[in-house]
């Protein structure tokens, strides 16, 4: 009846951003991303006969309100599957600062589907798993395979699932999580979600997708990681217009994230290639190859409002611990 999972944050190449269904969390279109060592989440869920409520502890405090209601949607589905009616308590800890768009409710539903999974004494498949993950958040779907990952956009709850195209080991590149700004996110993903086809340029993102996934795959296969770079900061920098001008507006970034990106143009000049990508926050992921690490790390600390970095290699999904 007790079960504790540890699942990593991914990165998104591809982003979702929108729903075609927001109670299933059904994106437009396949996303693309790689789940990263050094962000991760590990919970305990434990099913208990004398609790009347589902108890979710986060970093040892009882939280309620939206986080909790989402913990109990994912339980709520568990214990539709597996036919029980106990409640549970979570307590799950974050390595590192919780919705600070740093993808802390992706591993935070990834861990907390195979733990709930485990501990209600169902034996899912990998494939089953991240659907239960996506309904506690979009993004938890691709923490659940290993390294390199696709989700499936699908039409349906079973249809929509993440799968693994490579694993960790495939390809040394490297996320430098650029922290400029640890505070909690002002806009919720949730609420972002629901306001991008506000945006007028909302359709022009939608008809251009498919073609940009496989220019992307493309460029995974062959290795060529400037035209993987390319793709990545093309493609958030284009979710980052849909939220600049959906409406109301949304701006996430500060003096500190333009900083980066300027001095990445920069670099780039000089032949040192990184490129960055955004979720909904001021952190900017440098995204670079292994033998570049230790020369964009100094540089990118020695910048005005860099807090400090968090290296994300490619790291395996979601699993159990005990
Ligand atoms: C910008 O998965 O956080 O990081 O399903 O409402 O929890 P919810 O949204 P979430 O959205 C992720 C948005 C993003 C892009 C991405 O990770 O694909």
């Amino acid at each position: 009846m007790k079960a504790t999972a540890e699942a990593p944050a991914n990165i998104a190449f591809i982003k979702y951003w929108g729903n075609a269904d927001a109670n299933l969390r059904l994106p437009h279109h396949n996303t693309i991303s790689m789940n990263i060592s050094g962000a991760k989440t590990t919970t305990t869920v434990e099913f208990v006969s004398s609790l009347s409520v589902d108890e979710v502890f986060l970093g040892g405090n009882r939280i309620d309100g939206t986080g909790a209601e989402r913990v109990t949607e994912v339980l709520n589905h568990i214990r539709k599957m597996s036919g029980s009616k106990l409640f549970a308590r979570v307590t799950t800890t974050n390595s590192f600062p919780t919705a600070a768009g740093m993808a802390s409710s992706a591993s935070g539903f990834a861990a907390l589907a195979v733990a709930a999974a485990s501990a209600a004494g169902l034996s899912l498949t990998e494939k089953e798993l991240s659907t239960v993950a996506r309904l506690g958040s979009g993004s938890a779907t691709r923490s659940v395979p290993d390294g390199f990952v696709e989700w499936q956009a699908g039409t349906n709850h079973e249809t929509s699932f993440a799968q693994s195209l490579y694993a960790p080991e495939y390809w040394d590149i490297v996320d430098i999580i650029t922290v400029t700004d640890a505070s909690e996110k002002k806009v919720s993903s949730t609420l972002g979600h629901s306001l991008a086809d506000t945006s007028v340029l909302y359709a022009g993102r939608l008809a251009t997708m498919e073609k940009k996934i496989a220019e992307l795959k493309r460029a995974m296969v062959d290795k060529d990681f400037p035209r993987f770079g390319e793709i990545i900061e093309e493609e958030s920098f284009n979710l980052h217009a849909i939220m600049m001008t959906s409406r109301p507006s949304v701006l996430y970034w500060t003096p500190a994230t333009v900083r980066v990106l300027q001095a990445l143009r920069v670099w780039r000049e000089e032949g040192l290639l990184a490129y960055a990508t955004m979720d909904a926050g001021a952190n900017v992921h440098v995204v670079c190859e292994g033998k570049d690490l230790d020369e964009l790390e100094k540089r990118l600390k020695a910048l005005e409002g860099v807090k400090k970095t968090i290296l994300g290699r490619p790291a395996r999904g979601a699993h159990l611990v005990k």
